[in-house]
């Protein structure tokens, strides 16, 4: 008798289990502001570079970051995204000089790009003009 009244107590408890794991924890909140490379390229860059960085075709041209070698002289992706050029807008009055940075180091050291030097904020600041006259 003992030995059964414990079992159903076992099986009680197990039954219990999943319902007590059910508690809501820490859900999906993201930082509001991107400060990895990685997370500045996925709010940014990846609508139109896509998540892999090999670019799309289709409404636009969207050139691949891929593998890309014009990722070595970082000087080409910074002034890219400062200054950007046709359909690639310039981003140097939405990310910080900081943001910038990392992203591109991102991008030169990721899909494929082995350019291990990181860029930082000086140099694009170095590299940044002051942010485009609209309607020129
Ligand atoms: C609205 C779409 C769009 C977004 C957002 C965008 N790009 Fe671009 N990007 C383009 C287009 C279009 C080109 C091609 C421009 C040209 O050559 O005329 C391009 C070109 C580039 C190039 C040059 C590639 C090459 O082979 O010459 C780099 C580097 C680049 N983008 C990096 C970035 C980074 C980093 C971000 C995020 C900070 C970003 N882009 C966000 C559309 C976009």
């Amino acid at each position: 008798m003992k030995m059964i009244s414990k079992l159903t107590l076992a099986l009680a408890l197990c039954l219990a289990a999943p319902a007590m794991a059910d508690e809501p924890g820490p859900g999906g909140s993201k930082p509001p502001v991107p400060v990895t490379g990685q997370q500045v390229y996925q709010m940014v860059c990846q609508t139109c570079h896509m998540a892999d960085g090999k670019g799309a075709v289709g409404a636009g041209s969207f050139p691949s970051l891929a593998s890309n070698p014009k990722m070595k002289m970082a000087a080409y992706p910074i002034v890219m995204v400062t200054k950007g050029r046709g359909g690639m807008p310039w981003f140097s009055d939405m990310l910080t000089p900081e943001q910038t940075a990392a992203v591109i180091t991102y991008v030169r050291t990721n899909f494929g790009n082995a350019y291990p030097e990181p860029v930082t904020a000086d140099d694009v600041k170095r590299l940044s003009p002051p942010p485009a006259k609209p309607g020129h």
